[in-house]
């Protein structure tokens, strides 16, 4: 019925089912109009019916299986008081937190009443999906929220929350025990609003040397996976730990995830050989070649479909989406995988 939830509980597919990561955005023209309505990015992630469209956008044109809600990461550090905006062509800024004395400014817990506008998009676009087509929530993971909060912006190492972690760890785990508690309920609140599948993004966790990304990256999705379990046990979740090379197969044991998403970097034949049989993978298509297309996105995709053969894989990219891609290349690449 749904062949995404059928892959994620482990059953292999003739055919992958296929989402993109930020399948809603630039390059969508009906994405860039309803945009332009909206007075910023978080008014529009915060406003029903703009996000609904969003989200159903891809949908209508793709035809895709899975339909991920259209929202931000950003929204728990925003609901938690820190001042989040997003400066026209610039990214996220935040006030940024560089001391523990700032830390303290922040809530203690969630404030579920700013997010209640995406709890109500996720039951619209519920009720306007085929029957087929799954519906996605998700969070950032307390490591990649943590990089942008410290940092007050993207940065290109991570260098503010690296040291932040070092100089102030008690600190420091404060901050992940307050980002896993808010991560849980966000994801519940989530789930209660007809999210059948989590993806966890933890898009920073590359950068982390080993007990780091034991201790700030696995230990806190686990955290989350476990908390989610307890009283969703029939959502699957997928992680997202962008860049983390070999490191898959303990990621996924140590976290109890149900599902690994893969970047572009790591070599998908040789992880599928790695990771036991039955376990899902997601990805990692390099949206650069999608923007290219021709000879070189087919063969990326052949590569793909070839190294999960037989196996439970979900066909995405390995990173979002990029504002230039062309439409025909996804139309080509849909065609490809869909055979
Ligand atoms: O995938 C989807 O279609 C659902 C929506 C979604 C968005 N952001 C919408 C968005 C999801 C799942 C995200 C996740 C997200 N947001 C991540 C993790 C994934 C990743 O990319 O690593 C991160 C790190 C963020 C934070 C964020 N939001 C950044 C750094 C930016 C600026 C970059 C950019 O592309 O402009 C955003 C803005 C953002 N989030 C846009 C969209 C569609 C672009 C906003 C616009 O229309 O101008």
């Amino acid at each position: 019925m749904k062949p995404f939830l059928d892959v994620l509980a482990g059953k292999a597919a003739a055919r992958p089912p296929i989402w993109l990561m930020r399948q809603a955005g630039r390059y969508l023209p009906e994405y860039r109009a309803i945009r332009s309505q909206a007075r910023d990015f978080l008014h529009f992630c915060y406003s029903p019916e703009l996000a609904i469209e969003a989200t159903m956008q891809p949908i209508r044109r793709f035809s895709f299986d899975a339909a991920i809600i259209f929202s931000d990461i950003l929204v728990i550090p925003d609901a938690l008081g820190q001042g989040v905006r997003f400066a026209e062509g610039e990214g996220p800024r935040l006030e940024a937190m560089e001391t523990p004395e700032a830390l303290r400014g922040l809530a203690t817990a969630l404030d579920e009443e700013k997010l209640e506008p995406v709890y109500q998009a996720l039951r619209g676009v519920r009720a306007a999906l085929p029957s087929s087509v799954a519906l996605i929530g998700f969070c950032g993971a307390p490591w990649t929220l943590a990089t942008y909060m410290i940092g007050g912006r993207g940065t290109p190492d991570q260098a503010p929350a690296r040291h932040f972690a070092y100089q102030h760890p008690e600190a420091f785990q404060t901050l992940m025990d307050l980002l896993v508690e808010a991560c849980t309920r966000h994801l519940c609140l989530q789930a209660e609003a007809g999210a059948e599948a989590l993806q966890i993004f933890d898009s920073w966790a590359g950068n982390l040397p080993e007990r780091e990304l034991r201790r700030w990256s696995e230990a806190p999705i686990r955290r989350i996976i476990s908390g989610v379990r307890e009283r969703h046990p029939s959502v699957p979740i997928i992680a997202f730990p962008r860049g983390i090379a070999g490191g898959f197969a303990r990621f996924v044991s140590e976290t109890n995830s149900d599902a690994i998403s893969l970047d572009t970097a790591c070599a998908i034949s040789e992880i599928r050989e790695q990771l036991p049989a039955g376990m899902v993978t997601q990805g990692n298509l390099d949206p650069l070649v999608l923007i290219n297309g021709g000879g070189a996105l087919d063969a990326a995709v052949d590569h793909i479909l070839e190294s999960t053969a037989g196996l439970p894989h979900i066909f995405n990219l390995g990173h979002g989406i990029l504002p230039p891609t062309p439409i025909a290349h996804v139309e080509a690449m849909l065609r490809r995988v869909r055979g």
